[in-house]
């Protein structure tokens, strides 16, 4: 039997009261009260293991998906599953993998959560076989030796989480689900221009919507009162803590924010008092852009990454800064989403300390090179809906040929593709290819926005929109048999439901 294991978080111990969910305590849409909820502190990663603690893989090693339980909610213990990871007397729940590029990338996946599952390595290129494609899904008590990956990829901030067929949204929403650091020579050049450090001054942002019952145990019924729009849950977590803030002083941090939600899309701003205060977009899902991009806000779907920049000396010691979510234009006007799609506080900045910092931000990040879209042929893609399901030209997941014989898209390693991506539903899809990462060059209701660019792994396709991607599909490896990769919606509860299919490369 799985091993119970309780864990409190630094900064949420005995005496701070939980006031309530305070999502849905603030009936509608009005945001008074919120300045009184209680604060918790948010959750930091170190490298001395722990909840999303700073892992280095030296060799092979093992990640456990198990029950663990957890105090999320103060003074209440939550069942979740969790990627756990002994090593050197230390144990890390959903370790944040630091890795760099030209590593080998090996681990086994060893699965004690119930039911079937795999991981996938969001954003990575690697071969099929250690992609997490659902046909290597492994039973309960099952192991998977991943083959060792070269990393090719460039720094970056990428994702890690389950991807069995039909069961992806219970377990990322019961807990299943971390992040991977891929550095190299620019992050290095950006990490000392900026004098950034894990844990501190780069810091993850995690963010995900949960619905608790009063006695803290996680509720996930994404077939009722949500139905088609998937799960969206009344509390917003970031770093798994609740109403959190952060004490910061007057300099820049980085934020990797990752939205890990099943599928509540974020549009953030940083506000003080009711002034936006600009920041930095410096890299999506493939890395760094080759310019940091200033912004007011930014728009990040379930799947993406967004590498950001705040220089707190735009503001004065003292003050307090919140990253807000804003009302979004991505869900239609339809079925009762008024009640979810509203503003509400993400997360709370506290500025409590001067500092003589005096780095500016470089110039330049990185390079970007644009794949070259004369003559490229265009793929077209349709979403739609058929019997209830969205669909993908058409076509949902085929659970007894996962393989899609026959009738997936398939390509030649090197081909350069355009896909024509065309919504014809209501609703937004963030649209995910694995296997590679594209460049955004169109989009039908308006230019790109500053999460567009570089090189993406998932794109946001607003309801009735059409967006350009190109990929180039050259392996970056010899592939000793054809790949298959998938193609699917980050909505996990439209890909569980079989909005998802094959592309192959030879
Ligand atoms: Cu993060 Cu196939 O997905
Ligand atoms: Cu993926
Ligand atoms: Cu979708």
């Amino acid at each position: 039997m799985t091993r119970r294991e309780f864990l409190k978080f630094a900064g949420i111990g005995a005496g701070i009261v939980y006031t309530g969910t305070w999502l849905s305590a603030c009936g509608g849409g009005s945001l008074s009260g919120l300045s009184t909820a209680v604060k918790n502190r948010l959750l930091v990663p170190s490298d001395q293991g722990g909840l999303l603690g700073y892992y280095r893989p030296t060799g092979r090693f093992t990640l456990t998906a198990q029950r663990a339980v957890f105090e999320i909610l103060p003074g209440k213990q939550t069942s979740v599953l969790t990627y756990t990871l002994e090593d050197a007397g230390k144990t890390y729940y959903n370790p944040i993998l630091v890795l760099r590029k030209g590593d080998v990338f090996s681990v086994d996946f060893d699965n004690r959560t119930g039911e079937k599952s795999i991981i996938h390595w969001h954003g990575f290129r690697a071969p099929w076989r250690a992609d997490g494609h659902p046909s290597y899904a492994v039973a309960d008590g099952g192991v998977y030796n991943y083959p060792d990956v070269k990393i090719i990829d460039r720094s970056g901030t990428y994702f890690y989480h389950p991807h069995p067929h039909g069961r992806t949204g219970y377990q990322v929403y019961m807990g299943l689900a971390s992040m991977i650091i891929i550095e190299d020579t620019d992050e290095d050049n950006l990490k000392n221009a900026l004098d950034l450090s894990y844990g501190t001054t780069d810091v993850p942002l995690i963010i995900q919507d949960r619905t608790f019952d009063e006695n803290g145990s996680l509720i996930y019924n994404p077939m009722g009162m949500n139905g088609q729009m998937g799960f969206w849950g009344e509390t917003v977590l970031v770093n798994m803590t609740p109403n959190p803030y952060m004490d910061v002083e007057r300099r820049i941090y980085r934020f990797r924010v990752l939205n890990g939600s099943n599928a509540r899309p974020y549009r953030l701003v940083l506000l003080r008092g009711s002034d936006r205060i600009p920041f930095h977009v410096i890299g999506v899902e493939g890395g760094l852009l080759e310019s940091p991009v200033q912004t007011k806000e930014i728009l990040v779907a379930p799947g993406e990454r967004i590498d950001i920049l705040v220089d707190f000396r735009l503001v004065n010691e003292g003050d307090i800064l919140r990253l807000y979510s804003l009302q979004h234009n991505l869900v239609g006007m339809g079925g009762g989403m008024s009640s979810v799609n509203r503003e509400f506080e993400v997360l709370e900045f506290r500025v409590v300390k001067g500092s003589s910092y005096d780095r500016s931000i470089p110039a330049r990040l990185s390079t970007v090179n644009a794949i070259d879209t004369t003559g490229v042929p265009t793929e077209n893609v349709s979403l739609g809906m058929s019997g209830g399901v969205f669909t993908i030209n058409g076509q949902t997941w085929n659970e007894t040929d996962p393989l899609f014989t026959g009738y997936g898209f398939n390509y030649a390693n090197g081909d350069r593709v355009i896909f024509k991506i065309t919504n014809n539903t209501g609703t937004y899809h963030p649209m995910h290819f694995h296997g590679f990462q594209f460049q955004v060059f169109g989009r039908s209701s308006g230019n790109l926005r500053p999460t567009d660019l570089g090189w993406k792994d998932t794109v946001i396709v607003g309801p009735h929109e059409t967006v350009e991607v190109v990929m180039d599909m050259s392996l970056g490896f010899t592939p000793a048999e054809t790949q298959y990769y998938l193609f699917h919606c980050h909505i996990l509860e439209h890909h569980d439901a079989g909005m998802m299919v094959n592309f192959t490369v030879t």
